[in-house]
């Protein structure tokens, strides 16, 4: 993290200055093929392993590992701390460091969110008035069943058919950048149009813990598509971290002891109107190790309530992952599959409040939930299955805090596959060095062009790697939107990568490593950057890249295929997902 300096300027800065230069003028370098070579400044040699590569704004030594930016040079060799450094090379181009740093910074920030929070209250407060004059939508709230104290203290609105409503409304008040910032207006990016997101809708305000609203969730009265519509992630709503329904539980709950995590907006509400008021949904996404870590500070029992459809099962296997990091023996997480075809809304109003309370006394346990599931999975009469049953519970234990919640699943697994649990314990739980579930690329060579043969590369990280060298491979990569979607670990992190090349061209190793300083990519990216192809030859670097996401497409189709198939067994396939088994079926052979 750049501190307050907007990373814009770094870019700009490193991408003025050659760190040949900067260097040079203090450590003085030779020319050696590609690069530039000295004795290190930052240990005693006599042999020069310090090396500049101008192709990557980037130095790296072979003796003491010493790397970085033009940035870090400066931050190591004159000691001086980040901005210092940022000060000193703008200096030495005559530029002036945008003054965002520290607490004035910080404080604009929130002033400016401020203001969001108020255009927000706002927003809320006229689509509730529009609801009072547009007697359709309040039939359509009426025909499912909502009563008007319930629509009320859910601030449920509803924005016009219009592409200008909320627009003319706020404008007097608010900036055309503040309304495109909260996301209640869009522009086109073509013609530069700015229009209403939310048209025609049922609008549900999502608030945060202190009640504020923070985004909107607008659902079609109709069959149209999208059904809903929800705010994008802004400078005050994050959905991994929000939970709809969270504020409203708090504030009606004397005594919360338990909370209900539910899939839609209309759940929450319906299981509230009939007097069950502990219920939250995430916001269309999955529920996040964040969104638990929330919940569990509340209360130490969360009850997952998902449809028995499969997009249900996918749900609850998601959020029992990312519950393990959290589990010990104070907390309890349960699950509860309505009947296919139910959700929480259509199932309150079948059985009401007794009704649904016994049947979430009949939730089974966390780990009655992962034995369940692993079994159904694998066919345990079979030594191979037994193993593969092992492999995919060793994943989820690694996750799991050491807690006789740990032991006991431990001995569940051994019983099970009549394997001693000290065995299981030996293959499964001790860390491995390379134990990532990506595949390894094979670096034959001949086809290899990376110097460093003892790392084992997978093809993302190749792929990675390749880009950093030459950030132009770019143009030879799909879509990144798709790239992200791939079920691959670390995926997502080449497909930002091929985002930012895509849309800065000419950024260096180096710029991407000062966009990511300070967070999780710094290191990676940092071991990545330090490899060096042995060729120059931009038709091998493309020839290989492309390989790369050959392989990464292929591996992506394997595990989708894989899941498919594991899915079929286990809850059955949606037509969908029948059609896409038989083509990536088709496709292998
Ligand atoms: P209805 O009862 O039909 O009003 O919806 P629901 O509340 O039962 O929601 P559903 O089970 O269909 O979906 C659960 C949640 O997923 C919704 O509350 C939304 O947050 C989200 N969701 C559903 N459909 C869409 C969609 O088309 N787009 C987006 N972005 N999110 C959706
Ligand atoms: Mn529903």
């Amino acid at each position: 993290m750049s501190g307050y300096i907007p990373h814009e300027f770094i870019d700009e800065l490193l991408s003025r200055i050659d760190i040949v230069d900067v260097i040079h003028s203090r450590v003085p370098l030779k020319k050696a093929g590609r690069e530039y070579k000295a004795c290190c400044p930052f240990h005693n040699e006599k042999t020069p392993s310090f090396t500049v590569s101008p192709k990557k704004q980037f130095y790296y030594c072979f003796g003491c590992g010493q790397h970085g930016s033009a940035l870090s040079f400066l931050m190591e060799y004159e000691h001086l701390d980040f901005v210092e450094a940022v000060e000193s090379l703008a200096n030495s181009l005559g530029l002036e460091v945008p003054h965002e740093q520290g607490k004035q910074g910080k404080k604009a920030a929130t002033k400016r969110n401020r203001d969001l929070y108020d255009l927000m209250e706002e927003a809320s407060h006229y689509y509730q008035l529009q609801l009072k004059s547009t007697p359709q939508a309040v039939e359509y709230l009426k025909n499912r069943g909502l009563d008007t104290q319930t629509s009320k203290q859910f601030g449920i609105g509803f924005s016009p058919d219009s592409w200008g409503a909320i627009k003319s409304h706020l404008s007097h008040h608010y900036t055309t950048r503040q309304l495109l910032d909260t996301g209640l207006l869009i522009q086109k990016e073509d013609t530069g149009k700015i229009y209403d997101r939310f048209r025609n809708r049922i609008m549900f305000p999502i608030r945060d813990k202190r009640g504020r609203v923070i985004g909107f969730g607008g659902r079609v009265m109709g069959d149209e598509l999208p059904k809903y519509l929800n705010s994008p992630e802004t400078p005050i709503f994050s959905k991994g971290t929000e939970l709809y329904g969270f504020y409203e539980v708090r504030k009606n709950t004397r005594k919360l002891e338990q909370l209900l995590v539910v899939e839609g907006y209309m759940d929450v509400i319906a299981l509230a109107q009939f007097g069950i008021s502990y219920a939250v949904a995430t916001l269309g996404t999955a529920t996040t190790t964040e969104h638990i870590r929330q919940m569990f500070r509340a209360v130490s029992t969360i009850t997952f309530c998902f449809d028995g459809d499969r997009a249900g099962k996918d749900a609850a296997w998601r959020a029992m992952e990312n519950a393990l990091p959290l589990l010990n023996d104070n907390k309890e997480i349960r699950f509860l599959f309505l009947e296919k075809g139910e959700d929480p809304d259509t199932q309150i109003r079948k059985v009401g409040k007794a009704g649904f309370e016994s049947l979430l006394d009949s939730a089974i346990t966390l780990t009655d939930y992962l034995v369940n599931t692993l079994q159904a999975r694998h066919n345990i009469s079979t030594r191979e299955g037994k193993a593969h049953l092992l492999n995919d519970v060793g994943t989820l234990l690694k996750s799991i805090p050491e807690s006789l919640i740990k032991e006991q699943l431990i001995t569940t697994m051994a019983k099970l596959t009549n394997i001693d649990s000290n065995l299981i314990k030996k293959y499964k739980l001790t860390v491995q060095r390379y134990s990532h579930t990506d595949q390894r690329i094979e670096l034959g060579q001949s086809t290899s062009c990376l110097s460093d043969r003892k790392v084992r590369l997978t093809p993302v990280r190749y792929a990675i790697a390749l880009l950093l060298n030459e950030p132009k491979l770019v143009d030879y990569a799909e879509n990144p939107e798709k790239i992200a979607q791939y079920p691959i670990a670390g995926v997502s992190f080449l497909a930002k990568l091929l985002e930012i090349f895509e849309e800065h061209p000419n950024l260096t190793a180096a710029n991407l490593i000062e966009r990511f300083r300070g967070s999780e990519y710094e290191a990676p990216l940092i071991n990545l950057t330090k490899w060096r192809p042995k060729t120059d030859d931009k038709t091998v670097l493309q020839r290989e890249f492309q390989d790369c996401l050959r392989q990464i497409r292929k591996k992506a189709r394997e595990n989708r295929l894989e899941s498919l198939l594991h899915k079929e067994r286990v809850t059955g396939l949606s037509p969908q997902e029948k059609n896409d088994l038989m083509i990536l079926l088709s496709e292998i052979h």
